[in-house]
């Protein structure tokens, strides 16, 4: 029923992507969306070398044989990363889909449309979406102010980014930031997104690879107990509220610089933190639609719903117009 140009470009069943999520996008994750027929995507710089992150495609394989992507975030990292080793592996491995966040991959598009690289651009406002498309991308996911991670500085809803989105270019644009069940699916759709892009309601699932401490406290928390850090150095970036993102956001009030932050805000509590579920040790990044989360399906179960509940929303619409 929801087939439409992107199911259809990039192989997939239903126009549900699974964004890139450092640490938590493993084979296990990206395998079982794909699986359950949408679009899983492995988060490659999760993996220290090339060589761990060829396996980890490779894993990603013996789980599903459907289509899945590879996400590539461009944000500046404390240590400096070789992203051509990365696509290195991603064309070798023969990977057709990559998501690229954080900014313009203007620099890799050659290389990875000559490799016949379908690209989808994750950004955060109606300008980066327009250069995406300029420079040759084949679809745009636009993250809404709601969004986990990394929503800009701009704080634009999704209600507002995705239809002005879609009104300024013309390739697929998926809706990515607080959507989690049918309800915002059909919404997307009819904001004129050809699919969503969820993040933090996949971690709430069974497959994903985290501690289940970390699952009961997205069931546990409401849509108000996010928090914005790291505003001060213009990468701000959403989390779930605990004592370190408070400690955080104290410091940037009292003018801390990225060297004092850094022990806090470092990716490596954070891994830390989804392997031990001791929620207290770092930031973790979680978006609003988190108050809509209230169990941990398996991820077919989570797709299966989606898509049930959305053909029911819409028949109910129909009826309602007829009536
Ligand atoms: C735990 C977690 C880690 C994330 N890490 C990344 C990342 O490394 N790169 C990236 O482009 N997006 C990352 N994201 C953002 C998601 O890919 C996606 O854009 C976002 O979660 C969509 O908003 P939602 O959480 O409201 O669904 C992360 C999200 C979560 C929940």
């Amino acid at each position: 029923m929801f087939q439409n140009r992107l199911t259809r470009m990039l192989g997939i069943q239903h126009p549900i992507l699974q964004g890139g999520m450092q640490w938590v996008s493993r084979a296990e994750l990206a395998g079982a969306v794909s699986e359950a027929g949408g679009l899983g995507i492995l988060s490659a710089l999760t993996f220290p070398t090339p060589q761990e992150f060829a396996a980890e495609i490779k894993r990603t394989r013996a789980i599903t044989g459907k289509p899945f992507g590879v996400n590539l975030t461009l944000l500046p990292t404390m240590k400096p990363i070789n992203i051509e080793s990365y696509i290195d592996v991603i064309i070798n491995e023969g990977v057709k889909i990559v998501e690229t966040a954080g900014r313009s991959p203007e620099p890799y598009m050659e290389r990875l449309k000559g490799a016949g690289i379908i690209v989808i651009h994750k950004c955060v406002a109606v300008r980066f979406a327009k250069t995406a498309e300029r420079i040759g991308c084949d679809v745009v996911s636009i993250d809404g102010f709601e969004c986990a991670g990394h929503p800009g500085e701009e704080d634009i809803t999704s209600l507002i980014l995705v239809p002005l989105t879609v009104d300024a270019v013309k390739i697929p644009v998926v809706a990515s930031g607080g959507f989690g069940d049918a309800r915002g699916f059909v919404a997307a759709l009819a904001l004129g997104a050809e699919g969503v892009n969820m993040g933090t309601r996949f971690v709430a699932t069974q497959e994903a690879p985290v501690h289940p401490r970390v699952k009961e406290w997205f069931i546990r928390a409401s849509e108000r107990d996010t928090m914005l850090v790291q505003r001060s150095l213009k990468n701000t970036g959403r989390v779930l509220r605990n004592p370190i993102a408070e400690k955080v956001a104290e410091m940037e009030r009292h003018g801390a610089r990225l060297e004092d932050l850094a022990p806090l805000i470092t990716g490596q509590r954070g891994k830390k933190l989804l392997e031990t579920g001791d929620l207290d040790y770092g930031l973790q990044t979680c978006g609003q639609v988190v108050g809509l989360i209230h169990d941990v399906p398996t991820v077919k179960d989570l797709v299966d719903r989606m898509m049930t509940e959305a053909k029911e929303i819409v028949v109910r619409l129909q009826t309602v117009s007829e009536t």
